[in-house]
């Protein structure tokens, strides 16, 4: 969390020294004030940061990242990624959309998804787009039906089902034969004879998507390995692919995991391209969460603390509706005070919102020294945070603020209540 971290400061009241939250240049008390809470912060620099990550990996390599889009998808964070030259991975024709309107090149677009629509294809192949990662025999039919009428040809990839244990959640787990995603690998070669015999499609490639938040590269590994066999198999058929694309998936460290860095993991994928080959192949990744979750906290005020029988509970603003990761996977996020107060007594606190659920937590058992109306930070929410969010409860949804040095710049409006309800209308009278 370089980008967010604590500096001292001076209270101008008192002249005290103390150390306080920042995000890049400013102190993210300011931020709170000026716009409000809760409050996602995005950190500019550090989107940059962890995308070049991945591109000085890869640089001695052909290849395109195409950031998942679903993890943060704020015009503002596209546009940034799009001005370092990053593709982006789409599940729908909203995301391509983003895309677009954030200035994004959609020649580097690849269209994922179980279920591509008519319209979505339609419009995809409009834009043009790098291809479509094609997840059924079906899709590949209806892809080849839609080119036909609008006389375009389809890019398309296969999206094959390794059968890897990813290690992960289960719910985002994707890898598995019992998982809705991908094509069996057994019937990938069968299903790729078929698509070359399609007028209006291109094979361009292969790919896979395992699963999120992993910590160890073995299960890359592995499927790399897995879709390289598939590969040797197509060859022996006559069909050659230009790229290969291994999905998203690098997990990051929201408690104590240890994570390889992206080098560390794209050093062993190229080592074994080239072992078995396949030194000439465009390499592609679709990182989201390792690229926007640490360029992201929340900020969110404690309304009141509450001393229940068996623990102590501090009631803070912001709610499952706003961040749902620990509701429904019992994420941790580290939640820190803004500001250090070594003045008072440190205790276990539930860290939980106003909203009408027992599942409505941030954090369980936190040890905070913390007072009523003081400022908190949720860590590594700039992945799956606002864009997960909900008017659960009739809650506005937040407001977004990208930081950039000592600048920092509304990337979205807090919503109001007008606009919750601006599309709902009542029944005609009587
Ligand atoms: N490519 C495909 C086809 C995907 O389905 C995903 C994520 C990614 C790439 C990006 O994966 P990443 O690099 O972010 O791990 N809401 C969950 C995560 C769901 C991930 C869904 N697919 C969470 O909050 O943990």
């Amino acid at each position: 969390m370089e980008w967010f971290t604590f500096q001292s400061s001076t209270e101008s009241s008192n002249n005290k020294h103390h150390n306080e939250l920042y995000a890049e240049k400013l102190p993210v008390k300011q931020l709170a004030e000026q716009y409000g809470t809760p409050l996602f912060v995005y950190s500019r620099r550090a989107l940059e940061t962890n995308f070049q990550a991945y591109h000085q990996a890869m640089a001695d390599w052909p290849h395109l990242i195409c950031y998942a889009v679903k993890a943060n998808s704020n015009l503002a964070v596209l546009n940034v990624l799009a001005r370092q030259g990053a593709g982006f991975d789409i599940v729908s024709v909203g995301e391509l959309e983003r895309v677009i309107a954030a200035g994004g090149d959609t020649g580097k677009v690849v269209f994922s998804g179980v279920a591509k629509q008519r319209h979505e294809i339609r419009r995809a192949l409009e834009v043009g787009v790098h291809c479509f990662n094609i997840e059924s025999e079906q899709e590949l039919e209806r892809i080849q039906e839609e080119a036909l009428s609008m006389n375009k040809v389809a890019r398309i990839s296969l999206r094959v089902n390794p059968d890897v244990d990813a290690q992960t959640h289960p719910y985002i787990s994707t890898g598995l034969k019992d998982n809705k995603f991908g094509i069996d690998i057994d019937r990938a070669p069968d299903v790729y004879a078929r698509a070359a015999e399609l007028s209006h499609i291109e094979i361009v490639g292969v790919d896979c998507h395992i699963g999120s938040q992993l910590t160890t590269t073995e299960p890359f590994i592995d499927a790399l390995d897995r879709l390289l066999m598939l590969m040797d198999k197509l060859k022996t058929k006559g069909i050659t692919l230009k790229h290969l694309d291994i999905g998203g998936g690098l997990g990051i460290q929201y408690q104590d995991e240890t994570i390889p860095s992206p080098s560390d993991y794209l050093v062993t994928v190229k080592e074994h391209l080239v072992q078995r080959g396949y030194g000439d192949l465009t390499l592609m990744v679709e990182p989201g969460r390792s690229i926007a979750a640490q360029a992201g906290i929340m900020l969110t005020r404690v309304e009141l603390i509450k001393p229940a029988a068996e623990k102590k509970f501090a009631i803070v603003d912001a709610a499952m509706n706003d961040l749902l990761r620990p509701s429904i996977y019992s994420a941790w996020h580290t939640i820190v005070n803004t500001v250090e107060r070594p003045d008072i007594e440190s205790h276990q606190y539930d860290v939980v919102g106003p909203v009408c659920e027992s599942g409505d937590f941030l954090g369980k058992d936190r040890p905070l020294t913390v007072l009523e109306g003081d400022l908190l930070a949720v860590y590594s929410a700039g992945a799956y945070g606002f864009v997960m969010s909900s008017n659960y409860n009739s809650r506005n949804r937040a407001a977004e603020i990208m930081v950039d040095g000592d600048q920092a710049y509304v990337v979205r409006q807090r919503e109001t209540i007008e606009e919750q309800f601006a599309s709902e209308r009542l029944l005609p009278e009587a």
